[in-house]
């Protein structure tokens, strides 16, 4: 059965593989634990996992840093449980979705060992190779994402390479062909194994001026950001070229039916956008990561809802992302109760939602002492409030030790109140934030509406966003409401709509007519017409899964 679609239908779950569930005690999840734990995702709803880096690594920046793009870390397993992992997906209709790393490999790769053992090897170019400055100090002023210079002096040649992140990441030439030729065959490796799609570690990044010229200051920078932010990054990213890369990939993409390609971006909205390319001929999903970085703000938010519908070029398909592995839990960011309504805003707006591992149980940053610390950023620059540990944390299952997560010690510590907030105990909870993400995604996927349908903005005030989907004689009202303060919404011209689903689960079923009043932190989908018809979503829908 193909469905050259699924990824704009569907929703997609990204698994931090290190804290998923471990099967072996080491403290570390691996791919069996993902295989054992297929059939929640297909009770939650998922349609595809996207899992992070899985490949052979020395672990400096969690896999990240790879050594081989075309084996596992035996940490995780091997290709024969990657094979399994993959048939047991596919046998429930999820999809498997691969990082790809390719703006750099990790500096124990067989390729740079080679590019770095002389300047006439026939690797030499696969990487920046640039002679020191005349004071013999780094070719320009660029700055690692993680902080400190991002050139390195390789004493052996007397030259420096370049790394936009850490020292053991150093970065490929995009520019030579037969880094493109090898990078590009190890798609096809992954897609023959039945792989499909990937996300595509930071694209933006695989072009670098030509030229090497210095990048401007930053006049925003203020103490305490992290180093990069000392610069703008004019030289460094985001280059016109990289669009030609984008589109090279997608074509090797495109060799294999129904797969799909997405973008890890950090940009702006009008920069973003340009990576669908000229006729849609780049990224299918440029990650669109607004939600994430926008302040919890009706007004902001439904300003930049706008503005992104706006920009899209036309037939490109939008997704939404609430959280990843790089950024602050959305359940610390906004609260508890506001959590619950983000998710309705995430699995009500036009586009692919991703969903992040333990956000459906609200899972919170949780605080990493001193000694337990991991992330290579938090030890270059600490302090500053970026850690990523908080939200790497192992996923809470049950009430048994370590959430059931492991056996062993577990390589995070896990959040202190795991024994009331894990999956079991609120998978029995019909007012969890479980449940509430579980009858969301049902609720999407009965309705054409909601997945495919069209999106309107609904004029609102203060603390409320909302907006209107439709297909067909279906029309959903989405009302939320972002604040502690009773609301209040306009909804004449509708008919009488009824109250599909709330995120307090108390007014299902409610009839609405002129006026809505929406309580604090509520959010409620109000169905018309055929909508309406259906009634509200069952507490116990039936299991999803394609
Ligand atoms: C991406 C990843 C992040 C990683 C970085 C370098 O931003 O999401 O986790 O550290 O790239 O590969
Ligand atoms: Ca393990």
């Amino acid at each position: 059965m193909t469905n050259p679609t699924w990824w704009k239908e569907g929703i997609i779950y990204q698994i931090y593989p290190r804290s998923f569930q471990d099967t072996n005690g080491d403290g570390i999840g691996d791919l069996a634990g993902i295989a054992a734990r297929l059939d929640y995702l297909v009770w939650l709803g998922a349609d595809a996992i996207w899992i992070s880096p899985i490949y052979p690594s020395p672990m400096a920046d969690f896999g990240y840093d790879i050594s081989d793009y075309c084996d596992v870390d035996p940490l995780f397993g091997s290709l024969h449980d990657f094979d399994h992992l993959v048939e047991e997906a596919h046998r429930r209709n999820l999809k498997v979705i691969l990082d790809y790393v390719p703006n750099h490999t990790s500096d124990q790769h067989a390729w740079f060992a080679e590019s770095r053992a002389s300047r006439s090897n026939p690797k030499r170019d696969w990487y920046y190779w640039k002679d020191p400055n005349p004071d013999g100090g780094p070719p320009n002023n660029w700055i690692s994402n993680f902080g400190g210079s991002a050139w390195e002096l390789d004493p052996g040649t007397g030259q420096y390479y370049y790394h936009a992140f850490l020292k053991q990441q150093p970065d490929l030439n995009w520019r030579n062909s037969e880094v493109v030729a090898a990078m590009s065959d190890v798609l096809r490796f992954w897609m023959r194994r039945g792989v499909d799609g990937f996300r595509v570690d930071v694209l933006w990044h695989l072009m670098k001026d030509a030229e090497w010229r210095d990048n401007p200051p930053n006049p925003a920078f203020r103490e305490g950001q992290p180093d990069i932010e000392r610069l703008l990054q004019v030289h460094s990213a985001d280059q016109p070229e990289v669009h030609g890369i984008v589109q090279h990939l997608r074509r090797v993409v495109d060799e294999f039916p129904d797969r799909v390609l997405i973008g890890e971006i950090y940009l702006p909205i009008d920069r973003l956008v340009t990576y669908y390319g000229r006729d849609l001929s780049g990224a299918h999903l440029p990650f669109n990561f607004q939600l994430i970085q926008s302040a919890w703000i009706a007004r902001q938010l439904a300003a930049l809802i706008r503005e992104y519908e706006a920009a899209l070029p036309a037939g490109g398909w939008p997704n939404w992302v609430l959280g990843n592995h790089d950024k602050p839990r959305i359940a610390s960011r906004i609260g508890r109760p506001q959590a619950r309504v983000a998710a309705m805003l995430l699995l009500t707006l036009r586009g692919t939602p991703t969903l992040y591992y333990g956000d459906e149980i609200g899972m919170e940053n949780v605080s990493i002492p001193a000694d337990q610390v991991q992330d290579p950023w938090e030890k270059n620059e600490p302090g500053l409030g970026f850690n990523r540990d908080p939200q790497r944390t192992p996923m809470q299952w049950g009430d048994e030790e370590n959430a059931g997560f492991t056996i062993g010690k577990p390589w995070l510590p896990l959040e202190l109140r795991f024994r009331e907030r894990n999956v079991k105990a609120f998978a029995a909870d019909r007012n969890s934030i479980l449940v509430l993400y579980r009858r969301l995604i049902a609720l999407r996927r009965r309705h054409k509406a909601l997945t495919i349908g069209s999106y309107r903005e609904v004029e609102s005030e203060g603390d409320v966003l909302a907006h209107e989907r439709a297909a067909g004689g279906e029309v959903i009202l989405v009302a939320l409401n972002l604040g502690r303060e009773a609301q209040r919404l306009k909804a004449r011209g509708r008919g009488t709509g009824q109250v599909l689903l709330s995120t307090l689960g108390s007014r299902e079923g409610e009839a609405i007519h002129a006026e809505i009043e929406i309580g604090p932190d509520e959010g409620l989908v109000i169905g018309y017409g055929a909508a309406a018809d259906a009634g509200p979503i069952e507490a116990d829908p039936p299991e999803g899964g394609g």
